[in-house]
């Protein structure tokens, strides 16, 4: 049985909408969450729910039993309270038996890094390896959703504003991500690898923010703006909580070009390239003209 966490986010559902269809003969899939009511209509195509939250390690033993392979999508929380809950989650894994656990890990996850959360990231990757279990580690890149949830307001606003500076960035769409997940999932092997999913190439913001001038056919001008702009663009630290200090410093790394770097291991998984960002703009454009 494979187990997938995080079921009922973004990335969580695409992985289980694309696995569903080539699971091997057999093979049975399991979904986690911390509330199963909000994942009951997978009952139907025969997923079995299981309750799992990564605070709670007995939940985590329970729901993993019987599962051979499990995805820990990583959770959101500060960085040693998120520690904490993977190490629940990769210990519950070896006492519950399983023989294989991969990971949804960050791009550049080192400990040099300017970005805050870079640590969960390589802190939990070394606890997977040296855990004895058999681990698949999958460093995502930036979400190109992400850049384009606020295009709208880009649109509206006339100006792209971040604090990137001229700093490449890789970036990759969640779909894509999940679609090199739920391929490597639904196959044997992949053992003891760790994969980079990138986009096929880095851009810079202003960059970017020609490919949805054009796309839009509306000009939208890039600003570069400086952090305490930011934390005010974001309505402060009170409403980001400890998040705020992740997306000051996600810029820090930005500017200092930590992203600049692309793989082709998403090709070797599926055999094709990724959809880089600007296709993926494009993409989006084309679904807004439709929809009226
Ligand atoms: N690469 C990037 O650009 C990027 C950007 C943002 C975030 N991320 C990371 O990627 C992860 C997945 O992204 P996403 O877009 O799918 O996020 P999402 O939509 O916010 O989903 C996060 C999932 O994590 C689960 N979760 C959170 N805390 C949990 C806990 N204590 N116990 C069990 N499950 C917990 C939630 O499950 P339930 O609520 O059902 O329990 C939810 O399904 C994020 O959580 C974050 O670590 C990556």
């Amino acid at each position: 049985m494979i187990l997938v966490t995080g079921a009922s986010g973004h990335l969580g559902q695409s992985i289980i909408e694309k696995l569903l269809p080539q699971l091997p003969e057999g093979e049975n899939l399991a979904v986690g969450t911390r509330n199963p009511e909000k994942l009951k209509h997978l009952k139907d195509q025969g997923i079995d729910i299981r309750e799992a939250d990564y605070n709670d390690k007995n939940s985590l033993i329970t729901a993993f039993r019987g599962v051979s392979k499990v995805l820990l999508i990583s959770g959101h929380a500060p960085n040693d309270e998120r520690i904490k809950q993977h190490k629940n989650a990769i210990s519950a894994a070896v006492l519950a038996g399983t023989k294989h656990l991969c990971y949804t890990s960050f791009t550049h996850p080192a400990p040099e890094s300017r970005f805050l959360f870079a640590e969960v990231h390589y802190k939990t990757e070394e606890l997977l390896k040296n855990s004895g279990l058999t681990y698949t580690i999958f460093r995502n890149a930036w979400y190109a959703d992400l850049l384009v949830e606020g295009i709208e307001q880009m649109l509206e606003g006339g100006k792209f504003e971040a604090a990137a500076g001229n700093g490449r960035i890789n970036s990759i769409p969640r779909s894509e991500i999940a679609a090199a997940i739920a391929k490597v999932l639904a196959s044997p092997g992949y053992g003891n690898s760790t994969f980079e999913l990138t986009g096929p190439d880095t851009f810079t913001y202003e960059e970017a923010t020609q490919w949805i001038s054009e796309a839009y056919q509306k000009e939208v001008k890039y600003l570069d703006v400086n952090t305490e702009q930011i934390r005010k663009l974001y309505g402060g630290d009170a409403s980001f909580g400890f998040e705020m200090q992740g997306i000051l410093s996600s810029y820090e790394a930005m500017q200092a070009n930590e992203y600049d770097y692309v793989s082709d291991d998403f090709e070797k998984i599926m055999g094709r390239k990724p959809l880089s960002v600007r296709e993926f703009i494009q993409e989006q454009a084309k679904q807004s003209k439709s929809a009226g």
